[in-house]
Parts: C-alpha cells; sequence; structure tokens
C-alpha cells in the first residue's frame, strides 16, 4: 500500500461535473476579474465565518499584508509573531517596513504563548499576529485582553484553520482582521492561489477593497497606494463549488485525528498534539525525538509525512539581522526538531489510516527493543 501525505486529485474527481460546469460558465461569461463569483462567493464566506466582511484577495501572504497596510502599520513599527510558522507571517511584516518580532509557542498546542507575547510588547508594538497553526485554535481570550490592555491591534492568521472554531466563534472572526489562505492544500482549496481578508468593520473592508486594486475607489483615481491583489473569477467559481462541502470535510479531518488519538495513545516516544474543540486539523502534527528515523522508516513503507517546519523563522537567514541566536525560542527551536505531520486529508481512507498507524506502532516496537 501506499499512502500519500495528501492527495488533492481525490477531491477533484469527485465533484468533476459541477467544477466543470462551474469552469465553462465563467468562460462563456467573459469576465475573469473579479466577478460575479467573487461578490457571491464573498457573500458566503462572509455567512460562514459570521463576519461583516469578507474581501477576496489574490493569496493568503497579500491578505495578510493587506491586513498590515489597512491598518496602517508601516516603517518604525513592531509587529509580534510566533516564531513557529509558514514564513508569510513574518514576511508580510517586513513587506509593509515593520519589524517582526518574534514569540515562543507552546508546546501542546504549538500556538503562540500569551505569556511569551507579554514580554515582548514594546511602546512602537502596533500588531499581534495570533497563528491557528494546523487548524489549532490560538490562545485567542487571552491574546485579545492582552492586545486591548495594550492597545494594540490583532490580526489572524487563519490561513490553515478554516473553518476552525475558537470559542464559539469561527477563527479570522475575531481579531480585527482575518486572513485566510486557499491554497490547494488548505481546507478549503482552490485550483491555484487565493485569499482573503475579513473583518466586522466597515472602514477596514473599505479600505481593503481599495488597496486590492491599487487604492482605487473609483476606476483610474487612486486615493491609496495599494497593490494589484485580487482573487480570479474562475477560482471564486471553483471555491463556490467546494464551500458546501467544507463542512463534512472538516469533519473527516475531525474524524481521522480522533483515529489518530486512539490508535497512537501511550505509544512510547510518541506526542500527541493537544485535544481542542473546533480544531479542524489541516494538518496531524506529533512529536517525537526520533522524528528523522520515522520519517524514513514511514518513507520506506510508502508512507508520505511532511515536517512543517524545519526551521524557526527567527532563524531564517533573511532574518538574521534582527539579531536572534540559537536558545532565543526554545521550543520553537525544539518542535522544529520533531514535529512530524502525519497524512491527513478528507478522502484518505480507513484502510490508509490503519496502515499508517499500524507502521508507527511498529517503528516504536522496534525503538523500544533497541532502548
Ligand atoms: C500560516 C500561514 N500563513 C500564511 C500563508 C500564506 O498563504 P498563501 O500561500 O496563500 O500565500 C500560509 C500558506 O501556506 C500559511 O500556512
Amino acid at each position: 500500500m501506499q499512502v500519500p501525505a495528501f492527495d488533492l486529485t481525490r477531491q477533484n474527481e469527485q465533484l468533476a461535473k459541477p467544477l466543470a460546469e462551474a469552469y465553462q460558465k465563467v468562460v462563456a461569461g467573459g469576465n475573469f476579474i473579479l466577478g460575479e463569483a467573487v461578490k457571491r462567493f464573498e457573500a458566503e464566506m462572509a455567512e460562514v465565518l459570521r463576519v461583516k466582511h469578507a474581501v477576496a484577495v489574490a493569496n493568503g501572504s497579500d491578505a495578510l499584508v493587506l491586513a498590515l497596510m489597512a491598518l496602517e502599520i508601516g516603517p518604525g513599527d513592531e509587529v509580534i509573531v510566533p516564531g513557529f510558522t509558514f514564513f508569510a507571517t513574518a514576511g508580510a511584516v517586513c513587506r509593509v517596513g515593520a519589524t517582526p518580532v518574534f514569540a515562543d509557542v507552546l508546546p501542546g498546542s504549538y500556538n503562540l504563548n500569551p505569556a511569551a507575547v507579554r514580554t515582548k510588547v514594546t511602546s512602537r508594538t502596533k500588531a499581534i499576529v495570533p497563528v491557528h497553526l494546523f487548524g489549532g485554535p490560538a490562545a485567542m481570550a487571552e491574546l485579545m485582553a492582552l492586545a486591548s490592555e495594550y492597545n494594540v491591534a490583532v490580526i489572524e492568521d487563519a490561513a490553515q484553520s478554516g473553518g476552525s472554531i475558537c470559542g464559539g466563534l469561527p477563527t479570522g472572526s475575531i481579531g480585527d482582521l482575518g486572513c485566510f489562505s486557499f491554497f490547494p492544500t488548505k481546507n478549503l482549496g482552490c485550483f491555484g492561489d487565493g485569499g482573503m481578508v475579513t473583518t466586522q468593520s466597515d472602514a477596514l473592508a473599505e479600505k481593503l477593497r481599495m488597496l486590492r486594486v491599487h487604492g482605487a475607489r473609483k476606476k483610474y483615481y487612486h486615493e491609496l497606494l495599494g497593490f494589484n491583489s485580487r482573487l480570479d473569477t474562475l477560482q471564486a467559481a471553483i471555491l463556490q463549488v467546494k464551500l458546501p462541502h467544507l463542512g463534512e470535510w472538516l469533519a473527516r479531518r475531525q474524524a481521522i485525528a480522533a483515529k489518530y488519538r486512539e490508535g497512537l495513545k501511550g505509544v512510547p516516544g510518541i506526542h500527541l498534539p493537544d485535544e481542542a474543540e473546533g480544531h479542524t486539523y489541516n494538518q496531524f502534527t506529533i512529536t517525537t525525538p526520533r522524528r528523522d528515523a520515522l520519517r524514513e522508516y514511514l518513507a520506506a513503507h510508502a508512507i508520505g509525512s511532511t515536517i512543517y517546519y524545519p526551521l524557526g523563522l527567527h532563524l531564517q537567514p533573511v532574518f538574521s539581522g534582527l539579531g536572534y541566536g540559537r536558545g532565543d525560542l526554545p521550543v520553537t527551536e525544539e518542535l522544529t526538531e520533531t514535529v512530524l505531520s502525519l497524512p491527513v486529508f478528507p478522502e484518505l481512507s480507513e484502510a490508509e489510516q490503519e496502515y499508517v498507524i499500524a507502521k508507527i506502532l511498529k517503528f516504536s516496537e522496534g525503538e523500544t527493543c533497541r532502548k
């Protein structure tokens, strides 16, 4: 048996007919930029995410840049981000000329540690960017309280957590702004790049709608310095076909996570991620001190696995000028050496998952015998 880390083709095969019809409709309509499908998709997402405004943009990285621009964050400002996340969370801060300040994460949830964030706040701090990593909700109640104590904004990086719930609210609807990605492997993915910014604020939404079209409210009259970041009509049409299935797909991800928990409970040397209500398991990420050996063993048995992420952002070469060193974010650094993401996607079969679990158990038995 072969088990891929993820397989996008299975979902597309199931939806082949409606996807083809959606594609043909857009092609026949001839309106490829910010067309009707984009407007309808924005309205549908606003409803699902329980926000007043959803502004579709070109990708999740732009969503973060545009959110920072809408808050007028720039040179001289600091933005607190986790050290353990995808590059874009911090890259976006630099794109607007501000400085990312890296805070450590919690070992079981892999998300921002509010106590670590508190130690990083200065008079220059303008925003905190909690990431709901792997679909697991960040400690939003504590982080929102901290943000209000210091009067700084909160931008949720919900790129990996489309459909996750945190304290009864959809992730991306809690902070001042929420940023989503529709990269193909996300909970809701399109056939290329896509993204979205959500907000409850009329003023911020108006600004975002201008910023994504070079700062123009009226065509060819530019009031702000924006750039070109729009969701293609074609991608919106594809996302509209997929959105009604999101609930069942997330339930399947949660069922797969539950089965991993059951199958791997108490296995020596394997640590499971914290359980959290509303987690949607865009990744099911374990930690183990023998990570590289386990990964090789799984690969030898045709099982895909992924390391998200092998290097903390504070240690990335591009940020060397910021003065961080090894030991500054100990939890992040330990995670980069121990995390392993196992296959999880809605179409993963029971037999495939049982095979993955059986191989991990076999590997662990061997490890225990060797000790
Ligand atoms: C946490 C996080 N933030 C931001 C992004 C950026 O999204 P995109 O790839 O759509 O630009 C991603 C995507 O991988 C992500 O995982």
